[in-house]
């Protein structure tokens, strides 16, 4: 079945292609596409399936303004970024004026909503291609018809069908790469839209992962981010059930793979076994992204978290216990319905506490369809305001007590880029996740450097190279 499917999509990608060679031989140029990311991990990693598939059709990359194929993959976990794609699409509207033969394609979790459709086919008529998150490996065939089609193509489905697997996929590094090893979510957080939107839980098969992950690594991948909505309930839903504690185990034994990170981790879920396994490995990396959301045990459960601020606080420990030098990230939401003045303060409380070397921070952003927003008590934005402004500070404060402590010590260093700011400059991340800008060439870049920190800025840190060799083991 798999094989059958993602047979069918390459022959779509050769169809296409004929089409790009045809127009690119007309206009004496290649043709050119610009796919824009918005939202979370699992978005960019579906964008590299997206670019895999362009690529292959005979398009290259080019700038939104100058290309002739632009994809939007979007996001609507909070109406900030429904509001930002509306923006791009308005700005799009005189260029397709100018250039008719302009391609527009939205597909994400927006597009799993009605009422965005409705909207966008009212006010934004101009688009080409529509589909949703569920059908995307039929990427290829769905371009395919739209390439033959004057009319918008829209294909949504309300639910998933099948994991597909071998589809072409570009990634954006070639020494780091995200893995999904599972879809969708079950927990129905009361404010989330993810579960409507990307439907129910499902992970891939443990040896599609693996072969995924081998064949990363045989092309110089040495760092891997597994991904999903909650990594810790990976494996419930195969055919032979088994844990992620066990998933990573097998990870770990594929050579080449120096460093393994995942996330997200809903704290409910989040298990003993896995404890043990990170605590003995010494390639999975010394960082949890542990979600806390709110530190009031009656928000936490009008939230449906299913964990009180006790059981946060219980975990906490229990991870430093085990790994002393664990750094721990959070995603917190304030001016959830309902909350107080004396809720916030627990907030603060635990941030305190728990000692986050950062965190995201959120405004509770009202979604049409989950059970909060029917919730009484929305709390009116000054109020709001007032509290993440003293969230921000509080989160500073603990950051860089955190991140101070390591000043003046050498660690290994993942060089990603030439740093934004300064070209002398690289910028990678330590092995606990945070990011380092240090002294060196583009010549280190995808390789491990021995970093002395030297300056902690909260959230990042300035550091200059020790050791200019790649390191063998660390
Ligand atoms: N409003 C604000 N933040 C939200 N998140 C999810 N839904 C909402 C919402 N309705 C945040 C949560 C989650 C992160 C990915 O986005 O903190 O962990
Ligand atoms: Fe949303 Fe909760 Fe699922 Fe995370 S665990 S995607 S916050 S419903």
């Amino acid at each position: 079945m798999e094989m059958f499917e993602s047979e069918k999509q390459l022959e779509y990608i050769n169809r296409i292609k004929d089409i790009t060679d045809n127009r690119a031989n007309k206009l004496g140029r290649e043709l050119t596409y610009c796919v824009v990311t918005f939202g979370c991990q699992m978005n960019a990693n579906d964008s590299e399936k997206l670019r895999g598939v362009l690529e292959r059709s005979g398009f290259v990359t080019a700038p939104e303004g100058e290309a002739d194929f632009v994809i939007f993959n979007t996001c609507t976990v909070r109406e900030n970024a429904n509001t930002r794609l509306y923006g791009r699409l308005g700005q799009l509207k005189p260029l397709k004026k100018k250039r008719p033969e302009l391609m527009i394609a939205l597909c994400g979790c927006m597009m799993q909503e009605t009422p965005v459709i409705e909207k966008i086919k009212k006010s934004y008529p101009f688009v080409d291609l529509i589909f949703g998150t569920h059908n995307i490996y039929k990427f290829a065939e769905l371009l395919y018809e739209s390439l033959n089609s004057k009319n918008t193509v829209i294909d949504i489905w309300d639910k998933p069908k099948e994991i597909v697997e071998e589809l072409p996929q570009k990634k954006t590094y070639s020494f780091k790469s995200g893995v999904n090893i599972m879809f969708g979510c079950d927990n129905f957080c009361s404010y989330c839209i993810v579960p409507y939107v990307r439907g129910r839980e499902r992970s891939r098969k443990p040896e599609d992962i693996l072969n995924e992950i081998k064949e990363l690594a045989d092309n110089g991948v040495v760092e891997v981010m597994l991904l999903g909505q909650n990594v810790n309930s990976y494996g419930k839903t195969l055919d032979f059930p088994m844990s992620f504690a066990q998933l990573l185990k097998g990870v770990e034994k594929i050579e080449g793979i120096k460093r393994i990170r995942f996330m997200t981790s809903h704290p409910k879920d989040l298990s003993d076994e896995l404890i043990s396994v990170m605590s003995k490995s010494d390639k999975i990396c010394r960082h949890l992204h542990l979600p806390l959301q709110s530190g009031s045990t009656r928000v936490l459960k009008a939230m449906n978290r299913k964990y009180t601020k006790e059981d946060y606080l219980k975990l906490v420990d229990k991870l430093r216990q085990a790994m002393p030098d664990i750094a721990l990230t959070t995603d917190i939401i304030v001016g959830f319905p309902g909350e107080t003045d004396e809720d916030f303060e627990e907030t603060l409380d635990v941030i305190r506490k728990a000692g986050f070397t950062s965190a995201f921070t959120f405004i509770y952003s009202k979604r049409t369809g989950t059970a909060a927003a029917a919730m009484e008590n929305q709390i009116s934005a000054d109020i709001v305001k007032n509290r993440f402004d003293k969230l921000l500070k509080v989160i500073g404060e603990t950051a860089t007590a955190q991140c101070e402590k390591f000043i003046g010590e050498t660690f290994s260093v993942l060089a990603e880029t030439v740093s934004d700011h300064d070209q002398t400059m690289l910028t990678g991340r330590l092995d606990n996740n945070l990011q380092v800008h240090f002294t060196g060439g583009a010549e280190f870049i995808g390789k491990f450097c021995m970093v002395r920190l030297t300056k902690c800025k909260s959230f990042y840190y300035f550091g200059e190279m020790v050791s200019e060799c790649e390191v063998a083991s660390v």
